[in-house]
């Protein structure tokens, strides 16, 4: 059994959208495939401020009910990720960077002394055995140039926590006319067929 985490977070519900629902259909008709899906905007997270981060640095037997509270929603986001073998991001770019509804999850899983831990020789990832699919929708084209931060930042906090194995599938030129919005996203869904094809 393959299971396959979606990950949504287009406050447009709109063409990262449309590529992660492309990802879903084919993928669930394969055998041996279970999907989960969270749309993170539908189910959107609180910024990470300084109660629920403390939450994380108590004892969970010596918790407040206030703190127990606060820290179950890192632990069910971490449980989830753990249940599962594939997360497929479907990322906007906006202004440049991820949605802050997916910064959100990332700053709930991305939990020192759970999915990675600081040795002498630098952070280690303690999530093993899993990979990563970024399903990208630009307005522009960036991908491969200076201006592509978002790319890095999201291989470098997956790796973090052990997910070194990540494909990318970019649809860029969305907002540059219908023609290369058209090719862009029929481009990628099918990048996205042949990932498929390999789950
Ligand atoms: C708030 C906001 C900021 C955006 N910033 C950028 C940007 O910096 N660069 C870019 O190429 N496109 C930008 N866009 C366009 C989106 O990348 C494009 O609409 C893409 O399709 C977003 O994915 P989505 O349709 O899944 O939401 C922005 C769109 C919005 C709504």
């Amino acid at each position: 059994m393959t299971r396959v985490l979606v990950l949504t977070s287009s406050i447009l519900g709109g063409n990262s959208q449309q590529l992660a629902d492309h990802f879903s259909g084919l993928a669930v008709e394969r055998d041996g495939v279970e999907i989960t899906r969270r749309d993170l905007v539908a189910d959107e997270l609180p910024h990470l401020g300084l109660a629920e981060l403390s939450s994380w640095q108590v004892a969970a037997d010596e918790r407040s009910d206030e703190q127990r509270e606060l820290a179950a929603r890192s632990d069910a986001l971490i449980e989830e990720l753990q249940a599962h073998d594939v997360v497929v991001l479907g990322v906007p770019l906006y202004n440049l960077g991820i949605p802050s509804q997916l910064k959100a999850w990332f700053d709930r899983v991305m939990r020192a002394g759970v999915t990675f831990r600081y040795t002498e020789n630098g952070p280690q990832g303690l999530l093993e055995g899993k990979r990563a699919v970024i399903l990208a929708a630009r307005g522009g084209q960036y991908a491969g140039t200076e201006l592509d931060s978002q790319t890095p930042h999201l291989k470098g906090m997956l790796g973090l926590m052990g997910i070194g194995e990540v494909n990318t599938v970019f649809a860029e030129g969305l907002a540059m006319g219908e023609a290369q919005r058209d090719g862009a996203m029929a481009e990628a869904r099918q990048a996205i067929a042949g990932l498929v094809e390999r789950l």
